[in-house]
């Protein structure tokens, strides 16, 4: 869920003004012609890539139809004048910032917990060499709307009524159809202008307004996008394309509801029955809200001091027709407000209340619950199921699920508690991924784990003193971590096909964006300085290796393992065939790499 207007407050947005002095074009290619390619030659991880998105689909293992994809074709759109295939010489890395983008769906006009607000990032690279690779100027980066598996999602206006209630929502704010809180539009075939944020070295845009219905009024949790970089002249640099994750399947209704919903959140004053079912729930939710917290007269004055036109309850708010920011009240670091009067923010508030409240459909305390069916209770949701990367779907020999929301995020209780920063004391990658492990609960007596090492660490002290978010880290080559593992909860590979299009145009697999020579012109000659601390892939690391590894074979434990007989991080990331001394060895995918696979261990 999510979108954090605060984060914009830090975020200075620079537009990118557009002078590609030509000789940067020049210099690019002779740079290219120049290098010296010794060692790219022969590596068999190469090229599928080079093709982008013209010999492949989707099939990364999907069952989904693929029918649109062929047709819409890849990179020679027909949107926006100049169409020419991407040169092969830039990498685009683009995604959205979380996971999943919560919001009120089409009726804003009782009350709003989220508007709809998605973020959209992205980093350009040049592939050749192995510096100054970053390009933050001299490039336009657009994004429009792109068809997939049948779902064309272009406009916004239309499938809510956000647009009839934003100025009294967002004191301040302006009601123009399809233009988002930060001036973004809704993704059409009109390619839109990105910015450069140059504090956070990557390419916005902000709050985009986008639904989660297609244009036949379907449902569409995963609308995907386009994103292409041109140069100043009009030529395509690289594209990519993406999912926006959208939805409102914020299920209060299973307890709100009028009669079917729970009886301990009857209004006293009796269920609304309102014809429309979220209409009725948010009304029985405001009765609820007024009969425990009568609004203070102080606290409505500051409320008006601060624009929002609300009345001495919320329900009457509502019903002179001004629809309640839940956030007016309650401080919350997605929208950047502050709390009036005593009222907590609206993280601790909604946690720690519902922690104690029965879950209908199990009779279970919510807080009780180990799984991710009580979290979907308010977040998107049995339905969008949107927490579907590496780690959602991870699976045991059973096929059941290893991880649930509560394996990284603790209980409900925990994640109410007051001593909490809301949006910001987040859990991280090192508390699982740590010493060669992979732990599958985030939280050691209750707390956070720390980290033993920092191989697979956010960075410390990011955006801010004292948090250390992922998606503002960086690592490999000044990159994003979500440049190269997607968006927290979708983490590559995913179960949703869009989400795995981006490493497949890329690479020709999913999953993390692996292959050197996804970025690199030529296969990089490194013994430890690819991502993570990993060498040079490939052939030429067959010839290599063992310089380095006679000299110090010790270094080669942390991933090869301690008997240097393969770890999960050694596993190939595509298949390979590699030439030995005496013939061909063949790896599968996924094959933990031993150094007994090829001579008699790490001291042959
Ligand atoms: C699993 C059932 C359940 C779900 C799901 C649920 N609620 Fe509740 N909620 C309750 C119950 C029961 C109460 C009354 C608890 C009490 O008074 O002890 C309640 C109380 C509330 C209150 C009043 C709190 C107060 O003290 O004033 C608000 C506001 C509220 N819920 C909002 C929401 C919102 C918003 C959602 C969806 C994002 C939601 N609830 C989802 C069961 C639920
Ligand atoms: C006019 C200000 C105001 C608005 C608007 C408002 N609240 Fe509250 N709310 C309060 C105050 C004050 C309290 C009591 C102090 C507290 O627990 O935060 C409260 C309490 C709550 C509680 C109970 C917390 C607990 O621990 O018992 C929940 C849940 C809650 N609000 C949810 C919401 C939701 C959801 C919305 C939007 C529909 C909302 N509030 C809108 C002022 C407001
Ligand atoms: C009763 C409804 C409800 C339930 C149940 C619920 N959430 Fe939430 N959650 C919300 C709402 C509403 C927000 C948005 C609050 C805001 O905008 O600040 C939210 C925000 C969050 C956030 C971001 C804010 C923060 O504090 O960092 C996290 C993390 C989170 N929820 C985790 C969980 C987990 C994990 C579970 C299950 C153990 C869960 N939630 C169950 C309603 C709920
Ligand atoms: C709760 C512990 C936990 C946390 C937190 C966690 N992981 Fe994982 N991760 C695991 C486990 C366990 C596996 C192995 C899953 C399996 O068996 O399929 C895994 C697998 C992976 C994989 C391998 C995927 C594949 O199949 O190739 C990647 C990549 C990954 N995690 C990245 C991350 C990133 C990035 C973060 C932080 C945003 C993170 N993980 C946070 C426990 C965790
Ligand atoms: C593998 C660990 C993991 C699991 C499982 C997980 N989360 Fe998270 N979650 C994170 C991390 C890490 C962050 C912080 C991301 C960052 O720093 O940018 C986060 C952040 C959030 C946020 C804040 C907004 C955002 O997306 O960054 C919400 C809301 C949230 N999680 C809800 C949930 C819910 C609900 C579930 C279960 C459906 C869940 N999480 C499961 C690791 C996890
Ligand atoms: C240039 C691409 C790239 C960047 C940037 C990157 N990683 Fe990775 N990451 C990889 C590769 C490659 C692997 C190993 C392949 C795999 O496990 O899927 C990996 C694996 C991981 C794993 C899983 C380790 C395991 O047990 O398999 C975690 C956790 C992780 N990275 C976290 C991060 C964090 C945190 C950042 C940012 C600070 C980051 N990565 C930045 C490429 C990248
Ligand atoms: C997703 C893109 C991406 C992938 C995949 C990638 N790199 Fe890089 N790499 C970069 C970028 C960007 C830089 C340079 C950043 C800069 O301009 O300083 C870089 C820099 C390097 C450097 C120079 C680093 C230094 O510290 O001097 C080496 C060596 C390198 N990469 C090796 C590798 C190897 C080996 C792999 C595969 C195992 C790999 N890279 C995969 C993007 C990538
Ligand atoms: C950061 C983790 C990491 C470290 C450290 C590491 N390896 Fe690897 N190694 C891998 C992975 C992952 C693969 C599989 C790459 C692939 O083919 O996709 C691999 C593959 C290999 C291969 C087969 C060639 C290939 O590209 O598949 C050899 C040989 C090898 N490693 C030797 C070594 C030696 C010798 C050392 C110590 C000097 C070492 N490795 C250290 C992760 C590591
Ligand atoms: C893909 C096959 C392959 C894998 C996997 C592999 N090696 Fe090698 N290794 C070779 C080849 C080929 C040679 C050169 C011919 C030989 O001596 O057998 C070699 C040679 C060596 C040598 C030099 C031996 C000598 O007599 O000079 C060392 C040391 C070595 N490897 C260490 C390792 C270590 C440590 C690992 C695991 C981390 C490893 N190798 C994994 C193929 C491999």
């Amino acid at each position: 869920m999510k979108l954090h207007l605060v984060f914009i407050s830090l975020l200075l947005v620079f537009f990118v003004g557009c002078q590609l002095p030509s000789n940067t074009t020049n210099s690019d290619a002779n740079q290219s012609n120049q290098t010296q390619d010794t060692n790219g030659g022969n590596d068999n991880t190469n090229n599928t890539h080079s093709t982008t998105g013209d010999s492949h689909n989707e099939d990364g293992g999907d069952n989904n139809n693929h029918d649109e994809d062929n047709t819409n074709g890849d990179n020679n759109t027909t949107t926006g004048g100049t169409t020419t295939t991407p040169s092969g010489k830039y990498t685009l890395l683009a995604w959205n910032d979380l996971g999943m983008h919560c919001m009120d769906g089409s009726e804003f006009s009782v009350f709003t917990i989220l508007p709809p607000y998605n973020n959209l990032n992205a980093q350009l690279i040049k592939k050749d060499g192995t510096s100054n690779k970053h390009v933050a100027s001299g490039v336009i980066l657009t994004y429009e709307s792109y068809v997939y598996n049948g779902h064309t999602n272009t406009i916004s206006s239309t499938k809510t009524n956000f647009w009839d209630y934003i100025t009294s929502l967002f004191p301040g704010s302006q009601s123009i159809p399809d233009v988002g809180l930060t001036g973004n539009k809704t993704p059409s075939f009109t390619p839109q202008k990105m910015s450069y944020n140059a504090t956070n070295k990557w390419f916005e845009a902000t709050a985009i307004p986008i639904i989660n219905r297609d244009d036949n009024n379907a449902t569409n949790y995963y609308p995907v996008v386009k994103v292409t970089a041109k140069d100043t002249t009009g030529t395509i640099l690289a594209t990519a394309r993406i999912v926006l994750p959208v939805s409102d399947e914020m299920n209060c209704a299973k307890c709100h509801a009028s009669n079917q919903g729970s009886a301990d959140a009857k209004p006293l004053s009796g269920w609304e029955n309102n014809a429309n079912a979220i209409k009725d729930y948010k009304l029985n939710i405001l009765k609820l809200h007024d009969q425990n917290h009568p609004i203070s007269a102080t606290d409505l004055q500051t409320l008006h001091t601060k624009g929002y036109d609300y009345n001495s309850s919320l329900y009457n708010t509502v019903q002179s027709g001004t629809p309640v920011l839940c956030a007016a009240c309650h401080s919350s670091n997605a929208l950047g407000t502050a709390s009036v009067g005593n009222a907590q923010p609206l993280t601790v508030a909604l946690h720690s209340k519902h922690a104690s409240v029965i879950d209908p459909s199990n009779g279970m305390r919510l807080n009780d619950s180990k799984n991710r069916n009580a979290c979907y209770s308010c977040h998107p949701g049995s339905t969008t199921q949107c927490l579907r990367g590496a780690m959602g779907d991870a699976k045991d020999a059973n096929g059941n699920l290893i991880m649930q929301c509560q394996s990284c995020h603790g209980t409900l209780s925990d994640v109410g508690n007051s001593s909490r920063i809301g949006w910001k004391d987040e859990p991280n990658c090192q508390a699982c991924h740590q010493n060669g492990q992979r732990y599958t609960s985030a939280l050691q007596n209750g707390t956070l784990r720390s980290a033993a090492d920092r191989r697979f660490a956010t960075n410390p002290d990011t955006p801010e003193a004292g948090v250390s978010m992922y998606r503002f880290s960086t690592g490999h080559g000044k990159l994003q971590c979500s440049a190269c593992h997607g968006s927290t909860h979708a983490i590559f590979p995913t179960r949703h096909s869009a989400d795995n299009l981006q490493s497949i145009d890329l690479q020709g697999h999913a999953g993390t964006i692996a292959e050197c020579t996804a970025c690199h012109t030529t296969m990089p000659n490194t013994t430890s300085n690819g991502p993570h601390g990993m060498h040079t892939i490939g052939q030429n690391w067959v010839s290599r290796h063992q310089d380095v590894a006679e000299h110090n074979s010790a270094q080669c434990k942390v991933c090869h393992g301690s008997n240097y007989r393969g770890s999960v991080l050694s596993k190939t990331f595509a298949a390979r065939t590699l030439q030995i001394e005496h013939g061909t060895k063949s790896f599968a995918k996924g094959h933990m790499v031993s150094c007994y696979d090829c001579h008699n261990g790490p001291n042959p």
